[in-house]
């Protein structure tokens, strides 16, 4: 027998069916409860919302538990590369080695613009923000494309996920040239995916970039580590958008935007921001710790806390061991290391901190790991995106299958004026 909840509104006992899911989470199901009752729930910022059943990423907050898949994050970090992940991602299942190959193949036919994509490129400033030439470059990039401008056909959704999941490197590596007046260095077919875009980011005309495996592996590692997050912000953007219909690079642009933000993807800037003037100053990071505290400030600790996670982001323990590792390698090391791991312990003894359950976040080691690899700080949410766009793509998919999905729309509760009569504008004081 299914089981339901009851909700008593005024006397009157409704019942709501109780959804599981595959790893036990429980809902309660209140889609006919306007229909029946008239009453909505509120819910800000969608803390308590499910808004769909996906099966992609698996998240237990309260233990640090995160499954692409149902795959341990830990194993794939160990074991698997980003382009393994993204397909694992976006189909529902690891490749064989024939399926790998093909996708691979996919990715190498589809890493070049068009060409006159260049011109687009020249028109922005030169300091413009990457993440907006970003954004900006996926929807132009689909009007080259137009077969993806037309309704979801699941036979060319591999080429075009490919094609996303590729261009959007170029694009990326491409905005970097151009916001330095560098020329622009074109993909080579012979390089794998990561090694490709750092090729793009850093060689010159006239000599190319030595490709160290310890930083390609570091780089893939970091997209790995960024490729999905079941209904964070900028997927949730992704499924707002697709829910209309429309096509994937919009979908994806619209995403690039929501990720942006400091309190989401741009936190991985603000953090080294941060970490860069504790180091300037020469204080301890105390100052950051107590207007992170104080509500009035209107500063949090940036890289710290989540929606999800009252636990170790487990991504971000993966990546602070990976910090280690690979300044060890380079036989490197970075005041802002060892500025950041005091922090986390002040900050991991601090009463505010203890008792709210906030915990480093995937953003806060980032941005170290990146600096070794020499990424630009305003380069990296671009990094970020990239590494995420499987997550996106397989969202998108989903919405685009499911079966009687409906646009997304939710309602709100009116708190404006009420009916007021229209003043002439003779008579407005
Ligand atoms: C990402 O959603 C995802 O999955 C995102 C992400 C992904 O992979 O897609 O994991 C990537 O976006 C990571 C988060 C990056 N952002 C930051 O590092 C910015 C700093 N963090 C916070 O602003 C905050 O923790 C958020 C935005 C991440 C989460 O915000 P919530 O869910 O609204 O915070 P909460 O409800 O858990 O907060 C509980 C309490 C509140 O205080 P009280 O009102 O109870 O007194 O903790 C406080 C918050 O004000 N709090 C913080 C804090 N984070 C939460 N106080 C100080 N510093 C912080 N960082």
């Amino acid at each position: 027998m299914s089981k339901v909840a009851k909700l008593e509104i005024e006397g009157k006992i409704y019942e709501l069916p109780i959804v599981e899911g595959s790893e036990g989470e429980k809902a309660v199901d209140i889609s006919q409860l306007r229909q029946q009752s008239g009453y909505i729930t509120l819910d800000d910022g969608y803390g308590n919302t499910g808004s769909c059943k996906s099966a992609i990423t698996f998240i237990d907050g309260e233990k640090g538990i995160l499954r692409y898949r149902g795959i341990p994050i830990e194993d794939l970090a160990e074991k698997a590369s980003f382009v393994e992940t993204a397909y694992l991602i976006i189909f529902g299942h690891l490749p064989n080695s024939a399926e790998l190959n093909r996708f691979s193949d996919l990715l190498t036919q589809n890493e070049m613009l068009h060409e006159d994509l260049k011109f687009h490129f020249e028109g922005f400033p030169p300091n413009a923000h990457p993440m907006a030439i970003l954004s900006a470059m996926i929807n132009a990039s689909s009007c080259f494309h137009q077969r993806i401008l037309g309704p979801y056909d699941d036979e060319v959704f591999e080429l075009q996920a490919a094609r996303l999941i590729s261009k959007v490197r170029t694009i990326a590596a491409f905005a970097f040239r151009k916001s330095r007046g560098l020329p622009i260095i074109y993909p080579k077919p012979v390089y794998k995916y990561t090694a490709n875009f750092l090729h793009m980011m850093f060689s010159q005309p006239f000599q190319d970039y030595e490709l160290k495996p310890e930083i390609v592996r570091a780089l893939d590692l970091i997209f790995l580590l960024h490729a999905d997050h079941e209904q964070n912000c900028s997927t949730a953007t992704v499924r707002m958008i697709a829910s209309s219909k429309a096509n994937l690079f919009a979908s994806a642009a619209g995403a690039v935007c929501a990720i942006w933000g400091p309190l989401h993807g741009g936190a991985n800037m603000e953090v080294v921001q941060m970490l860069e003037e504790i180091h300037r100053g020469g204080d301890d990071g105390s100052r950051f710790i107590a207007a992170a505290k104080d509500k009035k400030s209107g500063h949090k600790l940036m890289g710290f806390g989540h929606r999800v996670y009252r636990n170790y982001d487990p991504r971000a323990k993966i990546i602070k061991a990976q910090c280690d590792q690979l300044l060890a390698v380079l036989k490197r090391t970075d005041p802002l290391l060892d500025i950041a791991k005091k922090l986390e312990e002040a900050a991991l003894h601090d009463s505010y901190f203890i008792e709210r359950k906030l915990y480093p976040n995937v953003d806060f080691y980032s941005g170290i790991i990146m600096r070794a690899i020499g990424i630009p700080l305003e380069m990296f949410t671009v990094m970020f995106a990239i590494g995420r766009m499987p997550g996106w793509i397989a969202n998108y998919k989903e919405i685009m299958e499911g079966q009687g999905s409906r646009i997304y729309r939710p309602r709100q509760i009116y708190v404006g004026p009420t009916r007021q009569s229209y003043q002439p504008l003779a008579d407005r004081k």
